[in-house]
């Protein structure tokens, strides 16, 4: 079966074709980043404008490049929540009126189910059971996946998301946003050490993060005296050091604890080449294999929407005919957390 997946959840606009069958067919990604930067962060109005503006023309492209008609799609998955309200709303908008006039179901999907899935779309993907590091710009969690479904919490940031403290102090460095990919670069240039950061909460003996006092200590640091080009590169490698220490060690403390020997890491800050690099280092002395989404589904994409509700299609996850009956009513979470799935 052919699964179109639709992501609006916050500012990229995604869409892809997952066939059950034949894998990723096609997926495209429109980023609104440009739209956004003049703000400083994401305008929730403007985003949910473009999403809507964005979705036909992206999904005439997919077909396109997967050489399939529209009718050959048998069922329209959308993110459903957590994101911008707005945001959402178009998405699954699309999607439902799409799957009425297909006469297909419509599948609301976990947007961090997807997220957490998403490496499992690799060539050589993981086997259940593993720990996952979501490390998103609104998430840091660990947990214990034992099947497409079971997600245990063990821990989480009890503040700021890892992706918000890296776009939060690349702000602070005078980076604009997104900051997090221009503060690993800007990191490269820098050398760790000079300024001393907290590991925050790095011998809490828990699965709990905490990145807000990591951010302050950024903002003092940055305050204490003007910062050369170097100092900011400086401050930029210590900030990336002492985050990516805390979430790489703490994931790998999970793998021990429940003894399992893969490690998925999904979401956006899994991008980060310093933080891959710590995860392989010491999954290789733990004897865990560390395995990742491709680079550009590490962030938000519609593939990783399409492939979690085939996922779960397949798992009997869905009352198909239930959602095909439910025509027309629908409604986005906002907030949701993904153990009520
Ligand atoms: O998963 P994602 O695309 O969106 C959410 O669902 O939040 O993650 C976006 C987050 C942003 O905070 C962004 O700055 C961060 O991921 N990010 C990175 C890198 N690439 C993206 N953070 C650190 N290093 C990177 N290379
Ligand atoms: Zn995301």
């Amino acid at each position: 079966m052919i699964v179109l997946g639709i992501e609006t959840s916050c500012d990229e606009t995604g869409v892809a074709l997952y066939d059950t069958a034949r894998g990723l067919l096609a997926h495209a990604i429109h980023s609104q980043v440009a739209m956004h930067e003049e703000y400083g962060g994401v305008v929730p109005e403007l985003a949910s404008r473009d999403h809507i503006k964005r979705l036909a023309p992206l999904l005439g492209h997919v077909l396109a490049e997967a050489g399939v008609a529209k009718e050959a799609i048998g069922a329209v998955a959308y993110t459903a929540g957590p994101g911008l309200a707005g945001a959402l709303l178009t998405g699954a908008s699309f999607a439902e009126g799409l799957a009425l006039s297909l006469g297909v179901p419509a599948l609301p999907v976990h947007h961090l189910e997807g997220h957490l899935l998403s490496p499992l779309l690799a060539d050589d993907p993981a086997q259940f059971p593993f720990i996952a590091l979501l490390v998103s710009g609104g998430h840091t969690q660990i947990m214990c996946v034992t099947q497409v479904g079971a997600y245990e919490l063990m821990g989480e940031s009890l503040d700021d998301a890892a992706g918000e403290a890296f776009d939060k102090s690349a702000q602070l460095l005078g980076l604009g946003y997104p900051g997090g990919p221009a503060l690993a670069k800007l990191a490269e240039a820098g050398v760790a050490g000079r300024f001393k950061l907290p590991r925050p909460m790095l011998a809490s003996g828990d699965f709990n993060f905490s990145f807000s006092g990591l951010k302050t200590a950024v903002l003092t640091a940055a305050r204490d005296r003007p910062l050369e080009d170097l100092d900011r590169a400086d401050l930029a490698a210590e900030f990336q050091e002492a985050a990516t220490e805390v979430l790489a060690t703490k994931a790998l403390a999970a793998c021990r604890q429940r003894r399992l020997s893969t490690l998925v890491v999904a979401g956006g800050v899994g991008a980060n080449r310093r933080l891959r690099q710590r995860l392989d280092e010491a999954g290789k002395r733990q004897g865990v294999r560390v395995c990742y989404p491709e680079t550009a589904l590490c962030t938000d994409n519609g593939a990783m929407i399409a492939f979690a509700a085939a996922l779960r299609l397949l798992a009997g996850g869905y009352d198909v005919a239930r959602e095909q009956q439910r025509a027309g009513g629908f409604a986005v979470r906002p907030r949701w957390p993904l153990q009520e799935i």
